[in-house]
């Protein structure tokens, strides 16, 4: 059986979709203090808090290190970032690579990092979205598993369309792990 933790850093509104999705999620991994540890409490889910450091005091390899190690003493099998904004060091995909999914709200190769739905604001695309993918070490460039397009309107700020953009991820990212975790190789 595919064992499966979910990686967070925000609201977790991803998180309860792929929970409410009847998805099996057996570990909740947060970097900080955030909303979706609560999504998870509520949902008894066994969580984590692994405590980032920000600035120069974050040693990235060794916080890779602990997650990788975490996951592993928990057999889990599959990773599923949902909102989680660490970037691990490369070591991790020795260990896990091919089984590491993200969420990213833009439709790659456009817009990678942080601040994807400013980027499409800022370029003037009509049409944008959000890509579920394999994670690999360079960010935001790993196949892609599906994508959804979601239209910014006139008067759309970053707040809107985020959220509209996440009320998409929430139907994609779910459906997307299920097909998945039933394709022949998992
Ligand atoms: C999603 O838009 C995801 O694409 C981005 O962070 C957001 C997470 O939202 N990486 P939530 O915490 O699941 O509500």
């Amino acid at each position: 059986m595919t064992k499966i933790a979910v990686l967070v850093s925000r609201q977790g509104s991803n998180l309860e979709a792929i929970i409410a999705s009847g998805i099996e999620v057996s570990l909740v991994i947060a970097d900080r203090d955030c909303p979706a540890l609560k999504i998870a409490h509520q949902a008894g889910i066994t969580t984590k808090l692994l405590e980032r450091s920000f600035g120069r005091s974050f040693k990235r390899k060794e916080y890779t290190q602990k997650i990788t190690l975490l996951l592993q003493s928990n057999q889990i099998n599959l990773v599923v970032m949902a909102g989680f904004l660490t970037i691990f060091s490369p070591e991790i995909f020795a260990v896990y690579g091919g089984r590491i999914l993200n969420t990213h709200p833009s439709l790659l190769p456009a817009f990678k990092g942080n601040h994807a739905v400013r980027q499409a604001l800022a370029a003037g695309v009509k049409i944008t979205g959000c890509t579920v993918h394999i994670t690999t070490p360079v960010v935001d460039s790993g196949p892609i598993l599906d994508q959804e397009s979601v239209r910014i309107l006139p008067g759309d700020t970053e707040e809107s369309l985020e959220e509209r953009i996440k009320a998409v991820e929430r139907i994609l990212y779910p459906q997307t792990i299920k097909n998945f975790l039933t394709e022949p190789q998992n």
